[in-house]
C-alpha cells in the first residue's frame, strides 16, 4: 500500500512530461537552404561553434528523449536527431527568428525542454545562439587530446554536453544522476559508465538515441577511470 502511494508523484511527473512533449508549438521556418558548409576542420577554433561537436550533443541530451524529438516519436513532426531535422527549426544566421532558439529562451510553460524539466543551461543556450548566428553550418572539428586532459577540462564537459540533460536530479534516466563529480565517479566505479559508452553487452547503449561517443572521448574516459577517477 505504502509503495503505491509513493509512486503517485512520480506518475504525475511522468504524465506532465509526456503531455508537455506532445503539446509544444514550434513553427517551422524556411531556412532558404542557404546554410551548410559540411566542413570539417582539423583543429577547433575557440571562436567557432561546431554542429557535430557542440550542437548535436546538446540537442540530443536535452530534446531527443523517447516521446519527444527522437526519430521514432518526433513530437509535432520535429526530429532533432539529424542536421536536416534541426535545420527545419533554424534560420541560418538569425537566432532571433529561429523557432529552435525562440522556444528554449521562453520563460513560460511553452519553454523547451518543457517544465518540469529544467531549462537548458545558459552556456548551452549561448552556444546554440552563436552557432545559428555563425550560419548554422553542418561543421565539425577535432579537439580531443588523450594524453593531456583533466576531469574538469575533458570528462565533465563531455558528460555535461552529452549526458546531463537525461541524467540530472530532476530527470535521472535509469536512476543515474551524472550532474556532479561524486555521482559521475559512482557510475564509473560501478562499471556502468564505461559499459554504457562502449555499448558493451549487458549495458544500455549511451547516449540514448544518439551515436556512439568518438573513440578519442571513450579513451579519455577509460584513462580517467583507470587512473582512479581523480577530481582534477
Ligand atoms: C536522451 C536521453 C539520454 C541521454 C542523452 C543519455 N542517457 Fe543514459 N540513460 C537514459 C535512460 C532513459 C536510461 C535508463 C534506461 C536504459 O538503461 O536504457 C539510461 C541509462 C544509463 C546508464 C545505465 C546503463 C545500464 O546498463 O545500467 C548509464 C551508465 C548511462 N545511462 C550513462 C549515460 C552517459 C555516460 C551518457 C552520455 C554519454 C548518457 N547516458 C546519455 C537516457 C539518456
Amino acid at each position: 500500500m505504502k509503495k503505491s502511494v509513493s509512486l503517485i508523484p512520480i506518475l504525475i511527473a511522468a504524465m506532465l512530461i509526456f503531455y508537455a512533449c506532445r503539446h509544444e508549438i514550434l513553427f517551422p521556418v524556411d531556412n532558404g537552404g542557404n546554410n551548410n558548409g559540411g566542413a570539417s576542420q582539423s583543429s577547433c577554433s575557440p571562436d567557432s561553434v561546431y554542429f557535430v561537436n557542440d550542437i548535436q550533443p546538446i540537442l540530443n541530451s536535452n530534446c531527443t528523449m523517447s516521446g519527444c524529438h527522437d526519430a521514432a516519436s518526433h513530437a509535432e513532426g520535429i526530429n532533432l536527431t539529424t542536421y536536416t531535422g534541426v535545420m527545419k527549426e533554424v534560420k541560418a544566421g538569425s537566432s532571433s527568428t529561429s523557432s529552435l532558439y525562440k522556444v528554449i529562451i521562453k520563460t513560460n510553460g511553452d519553454r523547451m525542454p518543457p517544465p518540469p524539466m529544467p531549462a537548458m543551461p545558459a552556456d548551452q543556450i549561448a552556444k546554440l545562439k552563436k552557432w545559428i548566428d555563425q550560419g548554422a553550418k553542418n561543421n565539425s572539428c577535432d579537439k580531443c587530446d588523450t594524453t593531456d586532459f583533466k576531469f574538469s577540462t575533458a570528462i565533465q564537459p563531455i558528460i555535461d554536453a552529452k549526458c546531463k540533460g537525461c541524467h540530472n536530479a530532476a530527470n535521472a534516466g535509469g536512476g543515474i544522476d551524472l550532474s556532479s563529480y561524486t555521482t559521475i565517479k559512482a557510475s564509473a566505479g560501478s562499471g556502468k559508465l564505461y559499459g554504457s559508452i562502449t555499448w558493451a553487452s549487458g549495458f544500455s547503449q549511451m547516449p540514448q538515441n544518439g551515436s556512439k561517443l568518438p573513440d578519442c572521448e571513450i579513451i579519455q574516459i577509460k584513462k580517467w577511470i583507470d587512473n582512479g577517477s581523480p577530481d582534477n
